[in-house]
């Protein structure tokens, strides 16, 4: 069976950083290129992060894009409380050496979607959806070209991490997520329903540590520095690994459950601003437009993830 053709576009972030290394361990997903956004932190630094993820993946080959380096329309807000100055606080990697495309991560999203088959591109979101949304507003006829669309964003039950009603990715380009959500692409959604799941407990950050590896002991690194804020946070007993949802999904969907719902973007209210209103109990009378995942099998997903990682 071919392996399953996507592209991520991510703001590294440790856990962002942990995603792209489990898609380039995994021999079942086709990295087409990685597309970088501003999010956790500006997009100079992004494109540098993800640069240094696919140098400590051994995929120097890699092509990485810088995208968009503000909001559709509202001024970028960071996460360095999070994730540090540099984005992978935790640990100290070299400057990447490999190089950066010249052509625009946008561009890039446009090329190969209109260059692959139809429907054979799965596009995995992992920051703020200005990339995507850009792409779509240029190039509208690559819509009906994305076989899917697997994200890290939003929350519901388990309500917001940036301000008391929105999660981070959503908040930060609400306009792009209102334009991505409304597109009719079939979407998986990863909230914050399902991260807040997937906890990188000590034992958990141990087994990294054991591997031995460069690798893991650079994503030990990571998770111990990143979950000291949303342990004090939350005061659970790990950081949850958000983003690397997005790609075991792909690797096992099965690890995953939830509900296809209506799914629709607060992008007016000062209060709610970002807010993904899921409508889990299909009382709007709205079409569902999204897979909103609630629940993960986490022993599964850290089997899954340690395992791969120990192939690096
Ligand atoms: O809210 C969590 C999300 O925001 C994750 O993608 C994290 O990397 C940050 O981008
Ligand atoms: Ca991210």
């Amino acid at each position: 069976m071919s392996a399953r053709k996507i592209i991520i576009d991510t703001d590294p972030g440790q856990d962002d950083a942990v995603a792209i290394l489990l898609a380039l361990a995994s021999p079942e997903l086709e990295v087409l290129g990685i597309t970088a956004v501003a999010g956790n932190v500006p997009l100079p630094l992004t494109q540098k992060n993800a640069r240094i993820v696919c140098e400590l993946a051994g995929r120097p080959d890699m092509r990485v894009f810088a995208g968009c380096d503000t909001p559709l329309k509202r001024k970028l807000v960071t996460a360095e409380h999070v994730h540090g100055k540099t984005g992978l606080d935790g640990s100290v990697l070299p400057d990447p050496v490999m190089g950066l495309q010249d052509q625009h991560g946008v561009d890039f999203i446009i090329e190969t979607l209109r260059a692959q088959a139809s429907e054979t591109v799965t596009l995995c979101p992992l920051g703020p959806l200005t990339n995507i949304a850009t792409a779509f507003e240029r190039a509208p006829d690559i819509i009906g070209r994305v076989q899917e669309i697997v994200l890290m964003g939003g929350a519901y039950f388990e309500v917001g991490n940036i301000t008391p009603a929105a999660e981070f990715n959503i908040y930060v380009d609400p306009d792009a997520a209102k334009i991505v959500f409304g597109s009719g692409i079939p979407i998986t959604v990863m909230p914050l329903d399902v991260t807040h799941k997937a906890l990188t407990t000590q034992a958990r950050v141990d087994a990294f540590r054991a591997m031995g590896s460069e690798v893991g002991r650079m994503v030990a690194e990571w998770t111990d520095f990143f979950e000291r804020f949303d342990k004090e946070k939350y005061g659970s007993a790990g950081a949850p690994l958000h983003d690397p949802c997005v790609i075991a999904h792909l690797l096992d969907p099965g690890l995953f459950s939830g509900r296809h719902v209506n799914v629709e973007i607060e992008t007016m209210s000062d209060l709610t601003l970002g807010m993904t209103v899921a409508d889990w109990w299909r009382v709007s009378g709205r079409a569902p437009n999204t897979m909103f995942m609630g629940d993960v099998n986490a022993d599964g997903f850290f089997n899954l993830l340690t395992e791969r990682l120990a192939r690096l």
